[in-house]
């Protein structure tokens, strides 16, 4: 594939990754505020007509194919997400020391981070494991509610409305961080400027070839 290049940006994410997260974060938003239509009293007026019940459904749908379309279409990026952020070393540990500071928006000696740095890393595993609970107790709810009995619905009700809460809490500082650092153009555009893959994630892109860091305007040159 050819790439429109700019002088001073490293590719981050391919565009099927791109399509993959935003169609995870569309239908979790809607999962989120149908869920909420049906738990909330005060809310229960959106509810009216079942018209949250089968948003919330469409969407799960949605939620739960995320993973397999993002394996589907490109498994070597899926698995390495998946490794990365279950892999956990000493430099992680350092970049965790510096974590207060990050969180007020210091990278001042902040630790040398891979691909993904060790925030992104617990981000991403409690996410999965979330997205497992959820999606486990969400089917449980939709197809085998009859079978639970009083206490073993009271169980998976609240394993589905923690896990959603934990996700959103996730969410919240997932966000917090991509506007604190500027990152939203790694998901938008797919690319970043080359001083921000240096502050962020100095190991990564020193592991860059050339063929995927874009140099000059209007150069053709292959994205990796
Ligand atoms: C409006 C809300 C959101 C924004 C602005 C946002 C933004 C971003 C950005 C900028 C990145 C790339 C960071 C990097 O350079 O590595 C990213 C990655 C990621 N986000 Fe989000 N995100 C949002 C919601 C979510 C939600 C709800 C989830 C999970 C349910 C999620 C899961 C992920 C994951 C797993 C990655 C890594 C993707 C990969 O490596 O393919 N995000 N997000």
């Amino acid at each position: 594939m050819t790439s429109a290049v700019k002088p001073g940006l490293v590719q981050r994410y391919k565009l099927a990754q791109r399509v993959v997260h935003w169609l995870g974060v569309g239908s979790f938003l809607i999962l989120l505020l149908s869920g909420l239509a049906l738990l909330v009293p005060q809310l229960a007026f959106l509810a009216a007509g079942g018209l949250s019940r089968l948003l919330h459904r469409i969407a799960a749908v949605g939620f739960m194919l995320m993973p397999i379309v993002y394996v589907a279409i490109v498994p070597h990026d899926a698995l390495e997400l998946l490794k990365e952020s279950f892999t956990y070393t000493g430099k992680d540990l350092k970049w965790f020391k510096h974590m207060p500071a990050y969180v007020l928006g210091s990278t001042k000696g902040l630790p040398p981070a891979g691909r993904i740095n060790a925030g992104q890393k617990i981000h991403h595993a409690m996410t999965f494991i979330m997205f497992v609970t959820v999606a486990g107790s969400g089917l449980m709810l939709w197809f085998g509610q009859a079978g639970l009995g009083p206490e073993g619905l009271a169980l998976v009700l609240s394993v589905h409305d923690m896990s959603m809460l934990g996700l959103t809490v996730l969410m919240i500082g997932h966000m917090y961080f991509t506007f604190l650092y500027g990152a939203l153009p790694a998901m938008t555009t797919g690319y970043v400027s080359e001083d921000y893959a240096r502050m962020e994630h100095a190991e990564w892109y020193e592991t860059l070839s050339p063929k995927t860091v874009a140099v000059t305007e209007g150069e053709d040159q292959k994205a990796a």
